[in-house]
């Protein structure tokens, strides 16, 4: 049986351009959608996954993610002595008891792949998970994190990476795999390849953020050269990965918001707004009405 997966990674150390200047003093993984930073529904994606460790790889400039999962004494202290219990469980609530955060500095955003690298030696020789808290992924049920590590488990400890199609002209944003089907949710990838033209990409599947990976990854990333865009891509080290053992993807359960541009921000923020009993009627009020106005 192989082990199951306690550790999950997030790489938080990236320089967010695509929301400058509110990145310049604030992680893009703090932006919120709704009442809760995008960190903390990647955290609960996780905890949901069975994570206990939770290893953030991060900058010198993104201390607010440490504050944030950290005690707020005053805060909560001003909380409870004004008997405001609900706010004082939210507060309290962005981490249950039993979960603990480690906080490992990347020196220089060189790629996905070194924030991978970065988190080696707390990972140590175990599978570990890596959730990129930017795709906000939403499901009702199992979480898409849950949904792979349960899989992984089924196979052996075989790698698992998320896999959603994207439209034709976009492949060059991605990281594009060529698969051999298993079944409806789950391929054995043959290939992967970073950010691709659309004229030589080999499918429109493209790997999101979330990933389930043996130790062996850690290896391969210290071999790596860098690749596209002069970064050590994480791509490339699951690209030689694929010469030892059987890697899959996997589509996944659920809707996957691209918060690392403003238009997913956006439609994340109406579609849990719509999941909000107190925020549903108005929010549909609202699209439809400025739909007239517009
Ligand atoms: P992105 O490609 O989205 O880059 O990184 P970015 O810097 O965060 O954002 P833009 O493109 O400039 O707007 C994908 C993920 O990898 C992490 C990011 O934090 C994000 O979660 N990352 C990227 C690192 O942790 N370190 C890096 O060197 C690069």
């Amino acid at each position: 049986m192989a082990k199951p997966m306690r550790k999950v990674v997030f790489p938080v150390a990236g320089l967010g351009t695509r929301f400058l200047p509110a990145t310049k003093t604030v992680a893009k993984e703090m932006l919120p959608v709704l009442d809760r930073p995008l960190i903390q529904y990647a955290v609960d994606e996780a905890v949901d996954a069975g994570a206990d460790t939770l290893i953030f790889v991060t900058n010198r400039y993104k201390h607010a993610i440490a504050d944030y999962f950290d005690k707020a004494y005053e805060l909560e202290s001003k909380l409870s002595q004004s008997g405001k219990k609900e706010l004082l469980a939210l507060v309290q609530g962005t981490l249950p008891k039993h979960v603990r955060c480690i906080f490992v500095t990347q020196p220089e955003a060189l790629g996905l792949g070194h924030a991978v690298l970065c988190a080696k030696q707390v990972v140590g020789d175990e599978p570990f998970g890596v959730i990129l808290a930017d795709d906000l992924i939403w499901n009702a049920g199992k979480s898409c994190l849950r949904q792979m590590s349960e899989l992984s488990q089924r196979e052996n400890g075989a790698g698992v990476i998320a896999v959603e199609e994207v439209p034709r002209d976009q492949t060059d944003k991605y990281g594009i795999v060529d698969a051999t089907k298993i079944n409806e949710r789950a391929a054995k990838i043959n290939l992967v390849v970073e950010k691709p033209k659309p004229d030589v990409a080999p499918s429109n599947l493209a790997i999101v953020g979330r990933y389930v990976l043996p130790a062996r990854i850690f290896e391969l990333l210290e071999k790596t050269e860098p690749g596209a865009g002069g970064e050590i891509q994480l791509t490339d080290a699951i690209e030689a990965l694929l010469g030892e053992r059987s890697v899959l993807a996997y589509r996944f359960e659920g809707t996957r918001f691209d918060c690392g541009n403003k238009l997913g921000l956006v439609q994340a923020t109406l579609h849990m707004a719509m999941q909000d009993p107190k925020l549903a009627a108005a929010t549909k009020d609202f699209i439809r009405t400025s739909r007239i106005a517009g």
